[in-house]
């Protein structure tokens, strides 16, 4: 697995969702079977929230790390709505008992809320100084909120990013490139949807003897500085997604797709899920 540097450290290029994880008990033996198999694969970044199923995804990830935390990459994500001075702290504490661990390797702002960014980001120093958090990031800003952040100590920024939403390629992706901030892109094969049914991709994935889930996560691969952390439960997909990087895509590989997903020619307001 191919890895990359964000905040000192080095972690996989591609990582493992979580969203939805927890919120169906017939599901839980599943879910913890597929991210032990993926951290085994080589996507030892491990992305949770206490907002997936109300702290019901970080429970699943305490019971898939458990034995494996030393080998896991860590990031949880605290709600807009906890992100005062005090709020934070609190929060990442409640997460770290649900994940059964004394460290979050990585804690984003999920989105910006109504506390100003000078108080987040105290909350999350204290937190560095207890030894709770390793590092701390954002997650949904365009570049007015990291020019208005401008603080260095920012280890990343998690954004919608697929072949179908290409808006942050006009501006925030070559942004975060010159500021050698790593962009980790969620939702990177469009939740499983259309974007894995179209032609292009199909018959892109055919060529190379693979799937278009990983013609999807090659695709985002291809530039520098970028983090996938795709989301699967079936095996199958922890799998396919674990190979993806193998996947080297040619300059018409890479036409075809302009074509059928043109890149963004003006400014675009950043898109969320
Ligand atoms: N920061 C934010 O605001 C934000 C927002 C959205 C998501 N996220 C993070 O990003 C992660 C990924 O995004 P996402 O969950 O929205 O969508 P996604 O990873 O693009 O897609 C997940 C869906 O694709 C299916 N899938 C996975 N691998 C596949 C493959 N190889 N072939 C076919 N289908 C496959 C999964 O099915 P199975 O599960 O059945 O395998 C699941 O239904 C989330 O889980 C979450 O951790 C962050």
């Amino acid at each position: 697995m191919r890895s990359i540097e964000l905040a000192g450290t080095r972690v996989p290029v591609i990582g493992q969702g979580t969203w939805h994880m927890g919120e169906d008990t017939g599901r839980r033996r599943a879910e913890v079977a597929a991210l032990r198999e993926g951290v085994e694969r080589g996507m030892w970044l491990i992305d949770t929230a206490e907002m997936y199923g109300e702290g019901a995804a970080e429970k699943v990830v305490g019971e898939a790390i458990s034995g494996l935390r030393d080998s896991v990459f860590l990031v949880s994500k605290v709600y807009p709505h906890n992100a005062s001075r005090r709020g934070v702290v609190d929060a990442c504490e409640r997460s770290l008992k649900r994940m059964n661990t004394d460290v979050i390797d990585l804690y984003l702002l999920h989105w910006r809320g109504q506390y100003p960014l000078a108080e987040t980001v105290e909350g999350f120093e204290r937190l560095r100084e207890q030894g709770k958090i390793r590092r701390w990031g954002v997650s949904n800003f365009d570049v007015d909120d990291l020019e208005e952040l401008a603080n260095p100590a920012c280890a990343t920024n998690q954004v919608l990013y697929n072949a179908q939403t290409r808006g942050i390629e006009f501006d925030l992706l070559p942004w975060q490139q010159q500021h050698d901030l790593p962009l980790m892109a969620y939702s990177p094969i469009g939740q499983g949807g259309e974007l894995l049914g179209h032609r292009v991709l199909q018959d892109i994935a055919q060529r190379h003897g693979a799937t278009s889930a990983q013609v999807a996560l090659a695709w985002l691969l291809r530039e520098p500085g970028v983090i996938v952390i795709p989301k699967a439960v079936g095996s199958n997909h922890v799998r396919q997604n674990a190979e993806a990087a193998a996947v080297e895509l040619t300059q018409e590989d890479l036409d075809l797709i302009n074509s059928a997903f043109p890149p963004p020619g003006r400014k675009e307001p950043l898109a969320m899920i």
